[in-house]
């Protein structure tokens, strides 16, 4: 039976108020466990339900919609929306929304925690005291490359990027940009991708997973980069060809890699990827603090009072959508 006032939400929220404000205008039935839904379990919990807030653990296509034709918005809890299918979405009249801005600073703070931690070795560094590996202090032992006076490539020079820049001015670091376009006032040189790989000490990944981004950084790329490049990658694993990162990694065609994205995640732990030196990983920490979270909940919620108040809500990312969408 529909409920043009239920939604389904795929995991317990950040923070007490965003669910609060949600249970003011609509029913709320929050997913129970750590780990995410199947598809079919997100199918089931759907039925009847006027909207879905996922997490980009949610894979949201056509088939999922069709199976649930009431649900009218996707209120995604992440700034990519590379999980659900929005053409899908558009032609069915569902709006899609994300959450922009909240996260940037927090995802760029994690972007330069890893070029800082794969150029100074930190994590290898830690590792290796808590291995007894720590002998007496040796002037060639664990060196690592300098960041400050380093040159800086950004690969997507978009909000994130923008201000992983402001980042690397502090670190008086020469900043390439490569983008699809020039953009005024961003404060580094735009560079064509392929000069960007060859000039840059440091390459740090900030476009969104589309066709056009996957395996973007494919063998290719890597052997363009210097040997002493270290690749940063903050936005989505697809972006990478991750044999060809390891290969790269092997035969030394770059220095080090630091990521907090990959393919799968979480990535097992005998990926053969892990065995690759000079590699740090997180597990998709970009926006995990309890602030940015907790806004990142606020505004997929803000998406939904809209979009049950028959508003447009503000970040809505398939607004060819708004004009024949199913729940008006
Ligand atoms: C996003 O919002 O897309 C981030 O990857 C979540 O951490």
């Amino acid at each position: 039976m529909a409920d043009r006032r239920r939604v389904f939400v795929t995991r317990a929220l950040p923070g007490a108020a965003p669910l609060a404000r949600l249970r003011d205008v609509a029913a709320v039935d929050v997913w129970e466990h750590e780990r995410p839904p199947a598809p079919d379990e997100v199918a089931a919990r759907s039925e009847g339900c006027a909207a879905i807030l996922p997490m980009l653990t949610e894979r949201i296509d056509g088939a999922l919609l069709d199976a649930c034709p009431t649900v009218h918005t996707l209120a995604n809890m992440a700034v990519g929306y590379d999980n659900i299918d929005v053409p899908a979405a558009s032609e069915r009249g569902v709006l899609v929304t994300n959450t922009p801005d909240v996260l940037t600073d927090t995802t760029a703070d994690i972007a330069f925690a890893l070029l800082l931690a794969a150029a100074r070795r930190v994590t290898e560094g830690e590792r290796s005291v808590r291995a007894g590996e720590w002998g007496t202090w040796h002037p060639t032992w664990m060196l690592g490359r300098d960041v400050h006076g380093a040159t800086l490539g950004i690969v997507g020079p978009g909000r994130i990027g923008r201000a992983v820049a402001r980042r690397a001015a502090g670190f008086d670091m020469r900043v390439l940009y490569a983008g699809r376009r020039e953009v005024p006032g961003f404060p580094g040189e735009c560079v064509s991708f392929e000069a960007l790989l060859e000039r840059s000490d440091f390459v740090s990944v900030h476009v969104p997973l589309t066709p056009e981004t996957t395996r973007l950084f494919n063998a290719g790329a890597f052997r363009r980069m210097k040997p002493t490049a270290i690749f940063v990658n903050t936005a989505r694993g697809g972006v990478v060809d991750q044999a060809a990162l390891r290969d790269a990694l092997v035969r030394g065609e770059i220095a080090a890699a630091a990521l907090d994205v990959t393919t799968p995640e979480p990535l097992p732990p005998d990926d053969p990827l892990l065995d690759a030196p000079n590699l740090v990983v997180t597990p998709h920490l970009g926006s995990a603090t309890a602030q940015t979270r907790e806004a990142m909940a606020s505004l997929a919620v803000d998406a939904l009072c809209s979009a049950f108040a028959g508003k447009r809500p503000r970040h809505l990312v398939n607004p060819d959508a708004w004009t024949h969408w199913r729940g008006a």
